[in-house]
């Protein structure tokens, strides 16, 4: 029997009956589907196989487009009589099927017996975050990330490229943005400087990567919060025209966005235009989490903003100014997608058709419930357990299995799960795969394997399988004992992951908002005084 993650719906083997056989002589038919599937093979059996030379042998992995095939993303796969078919009714279903194939044939050492797959996914949405602002990852990490997902069947990249630490994206209109914003003058642990950025083209060679796999790329620019990078190229985007540097530290920024401005809306709107030119998968997200209201609160333009539009306070501030970017999307073909916002009575005035990724520590049930019954689509992005950035002491291999994946009883109710990568403490690839596997194949078990996959007892059955098909792909994956922690090392991760509450510049936090306060006193003043005169 095969081990196959995530697992397919149905799968059938018949040893009495002829199989197939990878031999020198194989070929696949049609080719154009299936680059990334000739390289696995190649790599990993007799590089002299050809595969889409036609050598005049009879073709033997055989792919049909069948419009009849009920599931878009879905696929049969049948191995019969020395041939391999994959059905499906899209290229995205003969590409899945060909994820599947590479699995099979990698644990049969390329001799599979007679099989029948039928496979479709749960979830429609299956994403990855990857956090390129507190550490940037050059163009062949996040490639090798993509390669990864692919064979999880993943499909959407959601690229955090905007942060108060790094300003990741080139945008031609505020070139400062990447010769300032990009750079950061030390980091949390390690006291050095660092930073990168992509160029536009850069840029369109991943995207244009991640579509050949079936990937939507969806790109967060973090506003109004998660914004210091950018204020600190252009001062006058924030509340108090502050002259800041780039966050050296993790921790919440009490210098965010100015709401009141129009010069920031259309400074974001520009943005937004070459954003657009480069991600064409109609989806941005658009942050809005962690963004606190210290400045807003004194800053005379978000002050005035409120009482013009007869806002009832700083959170409906906040609502009001992502309804406004959201329209613009809207006008330009676009949707968008926010963290949830966390005082749910304070969202009564965000449009429904902004999605929220549900990614709260607690029972968010309710919260759940509210934003269905507004209309609200969410997907699940919940801490525990699909933040992969925690330790495996706080979210363990078998947390990971043991999530439902739904956010209610009701799947059509969820629009998707999508795992977490934030990287302050991620500084490079290797500790980014340790921490991501084999939590991923757990979590994509969840996003695409029927309801109850997986187990813990069978994730941990395909286990020593699942570690062969990383090593083929030179993943630097947790071992077992250590994603499964023991009472030692699940406390001992806590308190070494811990440290960094002590990075959070608290006390620097409270004389500076003390500081603020004055500034916006004098801006006040000095506003009254030019009125006057
Ligand atoms: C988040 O964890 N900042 C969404
Ligand atoms: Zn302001």
């Amino acid at each position: 029997m095969f081990n196959i993650i995530p697992q397919p719906v149905s799968i059938l083997t018949n040893s009495d009956r002829k199989g197939f056989t990878l031999h020198a002589g194989t070929i696949i038919s049609p080719y154009s589907f299936s680059e990334d599937f000739v390289k696995f093979v190649r790599k990993n059996f007799n590089k002299k196989i050809c595969l889409h030379e036609d050598t005049g042998e009879e073709k033997s992995i055989i792919l049909t487009l069948d419009e009849s095939f009920e599931y878009d993303e879905g696929y049969t796969l049948k191995c019969e009589n020395r041939r391999v078919y994959i059905n499906a009714k899209t290229e995205t279903g003969l590409f899945y099927g060909l994820q599947t194939l590479k699995q099979m044939l990698l644990q049969k050492e390329g001799k599979l017996p007679y099989t029948e797959i039928t496979d479709y996914p749960r979830f429609s949405y299956r994403g990855f975050m990857l956090d390129c602002g507190r550490y940037f990852y050059p163009v062949e990490d996040v490639k090798k990330i993509v390669d990864l997902m692919a064979l999880h069947k993943l499909n959407v990249l959601h690229w955090h490229l905007t942060e108060d630490q790094g300003w990741r994206v080139e945008i031609k209109k505020y070139p400062l943005l990447t010769v300032k914003g990009s750079m950061r003058s030390h980091t949390n642990f390690n006291h050095k400087a660092h930073g990168g950025y992509y160029t536009q083209e850069e840029i369109k060679d991943i995207v244009a990567y991640c579509h050949e796999r079936k990937i939507k790329v969806i790109p967060e620019y973090d506003i109004p919060g998660h914004s210091v990078a950018a204020i600190s190229c252009y001062p006058y985007l924030s509340c108090l025209d502050r002259d800041l540097e780039v966050a050296t530290h993790w921790g919440v920024k009490h210098d965010i966005l100015c709401a009141g401005k129009e010069s920031t809306y259309k400074f974001v709107y520009d943005v937004l235009d070459e954003l657009i030119e480069l991600f064409p998968d109609k989806i941005i997200h658009i942050g809005g989490d962690e963004a606190v209201k210290m400045r807003w609160e004194h800053c005379p333009h978000c002050q005035k903003a409120i009482k013009d539009n007869n806002l009832r306070d700083e959170d409906h501030l906040q609502m009001f100014f992502m309804a406004k970017v959201n329209d613009y999307l809207k006008e330009k073909g676009y949707s968008s997608i926010m963290w949830n916002y966390d005082k749910v009575e304070n969202a009564d005035t965000l449009n429904p058709d902004i999605a929220w990724d549900i990614c709260g520590m607690g029972d968010e049930t309710d919260l759940v419930k509210n934003e269905l019954n507004r209309g609200r689509k969410l997907i699940n992005t919940k801490c525990y357990p699909y933040y992969f950035d925690f330790p495996y002491g706080w979210n363990t291999l078998k947390m990971v299995c043991e999530d439902d994946g739904a956010l209610t009883d009701n799947d059509e109710e969820t629009w998707g799960i999508e795992a977490q990568m934030w990287t302050e403490y991620v500084p490079n690839m290797k500790r980014l795969e340790f921490l991501t596997f084999p939590r991923l194949g757990a979590m994509a078990e969840n996003a695409w394997a029927e309801r109850g996959y997986p187990s813990f007892s069978t994730f941990l059955h395909k286990a020593p399988t699942y570690c062969n098909l990383l090593d083929a792909y030179n993943v630097n994956y947790a071992p077992l004992k250590k994603a499964c922690p023991s009472f030692f090392y699940k406390h001992a991760s806590s308190l070494w992951f811990k440290r960094r509450v002590f990075h959070w510049q608290g006390l620097h936090n409270l004389i500076d908002d003390a500081k603020a306060v004055k500034e916006a006193e004098k801006i006040k003043a000095d506003i009254i005084k030019n009125g006057k005169s």
